[in-house]
């Protein structure tokens, strides 16, 4: 069977423990989207993992035994990053090592598409500076140069593919350029951001001299991983594809511009791996049983008070590639499900219920009051009496444009909450009854059925139901 695990609120919602979890019954886990913007984290014991490329399926590999032969593992017996991740290479490199110092070989395990393009310096570069020169209208990204990479894969000129590392000589030559360009553009459009972050001018030696070392580490792993995916699904394997970010950071279809470079709803799945979604059996969003949100953009069901803070301390609301404290707020049905109908998701993974422990009532939103704007008072034609214009309607689906979105305001709906620690709870029927009417109301608002269950970081705080 082939799944694919999506985000469906800000990221950060559980992907790589659901991934993790999900990849024992899986012979290939596949990362198609992002880059190590990406942060998923996984608890095996007292372990714990945090991965910015490699699937979460490598874990697996990660938790044996030193010097365990990966050949005598069940599954999964491979992972592939695709075409449509944009790869830092030193992360990546990273990564590696910590598997070779277990004296697991990668050979025939790990498969990077040669269309994959690399995040190199000067994207990094690229990605401060115009942080640095939004001021307060930053986005509040990474800065691990995902915007800038992807924006030179669609201009095209000034891309650089992991297939590229297979010719040095005319990489050297396309990379004086694009340096050159690069450098001139620095210091014309950011002149004093440069100054101020002691900005040194790049070299395309020592890029190159880089790419020399990334073409020895990640030679024997670059390859055709489309033509590998679809001979794979011939021989009857087992497919997990795992979302990165989550799909209110959808360039196309999230909170624009407050999203990220790439297509990390479900719709990316297929561009991103070259296998259509028609070959995917089931998808699996992910949602926190609450929403969290890093970097700038609207949240209407933010809890910016004490509410808030107790789930960010409870949660451990911290991100895992940049440290910054996430926003939280109440679970938002009308997000939530704005992302179950794009992503056509046929279940629910619910995670973090434990969070919420503590909390006497607990808020979940299903309508958008949405202030009506009054278009005519800024034109010549007058304006009807305003007893005939309604102040505000209902909505119910996610207005993803921005502006319309931050004059959302979030109508909610009190549950009781629950006071005891769920935590060490294995099966749906002893949670306390709160908690499991919690639960049967976010199917209701939703649609859709939650099949597993968070109640803890660790591999054993889940709760699967059928
Ligand atoms: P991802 O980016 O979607 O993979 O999520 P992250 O790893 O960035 O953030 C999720 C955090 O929540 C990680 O620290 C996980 O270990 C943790 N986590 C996952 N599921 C649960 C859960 O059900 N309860 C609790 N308390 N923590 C969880
Ligand atoms: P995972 O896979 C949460 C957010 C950043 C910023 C915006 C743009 O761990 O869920 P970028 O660096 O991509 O240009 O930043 O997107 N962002 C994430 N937030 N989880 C992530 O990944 C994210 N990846 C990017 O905080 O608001
Ligand atoms: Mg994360």
């Amino acid at each position: 069977m082939n799944l694919c695990v999506v985000g469906l609120q800000w990221g950060d919602e559980g992907k790589g423990k659901v991934v993790d979890i999900l990849s024992e019954h899986s012979d290939i886990v596949v990362r198609y989207s992002g880059g190590s913007n990406a942060g998923h984290t996984v608890v095996v014991g007292d372990t714990r993992f945090a991965l910015h490329l490699l699937p979460s399926g490598s874990v697996r590999w990660l938790g044996l035994p030193a010097r365990e032969d990966l050949a005598k593992m069940a599954k999964p017996q491979c992972c592939v990053i695709a075409n449509a991740v944009v790869v830092d290479p030193e992360v990546l490199i990273n990564e590696i090592e910590t598997i070779a110092n277990k004296g697991i070989t990668l050979k025939e395990r790990l498969f990077i598409s040669e269309n994959a393009h690399l995040v190199l310096d000067y994207h990094k570069k690229e990605d401060q500076l115009r942080e640095d020169s939004l001021g307060k209208n930053k986005i509040g990204t990474t800065i691990r140069g995902i915007g800038p990479c992807y924006a030179d894969k669609a201009g095209r000129s000034h891309a650089v593919r992991m297939g590229d590392l297979r010719n040095l000589n005319k990489l050297k030559m396309k990379l004086q350029a694009i340096v050159d360009y690069k450098n001139k553009v620095f210091t014309a459009v950011y002149p004093q951001e440069a100054l101020r972050l002691n900005a040194e001018p790049i070299s395309a030696d020592d890029i190159l001299e880089k790419c020399k070392s990334y073409a020895d580490k990640f030679g024997p792993f670059i390859t055709d991983t489309t033509r590998f995916l679809h001979e794979s699904i011939g021989d009857g394997k087992s497919i997990l594809f795992e979302g990165a970010q989550g799909t209110l950071l959808d360039l196309d279809h999230g909170t624009f511009p407050y999203v990220t470079s790439s297509n990390s709803s479900a719709l990316g799945m297929p561009a991103g791996s070259g296998v259509p979604a028609k070959f995917v059996d089931k998808f699996i969003g992910v949602a926190k049983a609450y929403t969290t949100r890093v970097g700038a953009g609207p949240f209407p069901t933010e809890q910016d008070n004490d509410i808030g803070q107790y789930i960010r301390d409870r949660g451990h609301e911290y991100g895992t590639t940049t440290g910054r404290p996430r926003r939280c707020g109440w679970f938002d049905a009308v997000a939530v499900s704005y992302a179950v109908r794009i992503g056509a998701i046929d279940e629910l993974a619910l995670m973090h219920l434990d969070t919420l422990a503590g909390l006497s009532e607990v808020k979940i939103c299903t309508a958008y009051n949405q202030k009506t704007e009054n278009r005519r008072q800024k034109t010549e034609v007058p304006s009807p009496p305003s007893v005939f214009r309604p102040p505000s309607s209902v909505v119910t689906w996610f207005p993803a444009n921005i502006d319309r979105l931050s004059q959302a305001q979030a109508i909610y709906e009190t549950v009781p909450g629950w006071d005891q620690d769920l935590t060490e709870v294995k099966d749906f029927h002893k949670l306390p009854s709160n908690a499991q009417n919690y639960i049967f109301r976010i199917e209701k608002v939703t649609g859709r059925p939650i099949t597993i269950i968070g109640v803890g970081p660790k591999r054993s705080q889940t709760i699967f139901r059928q």
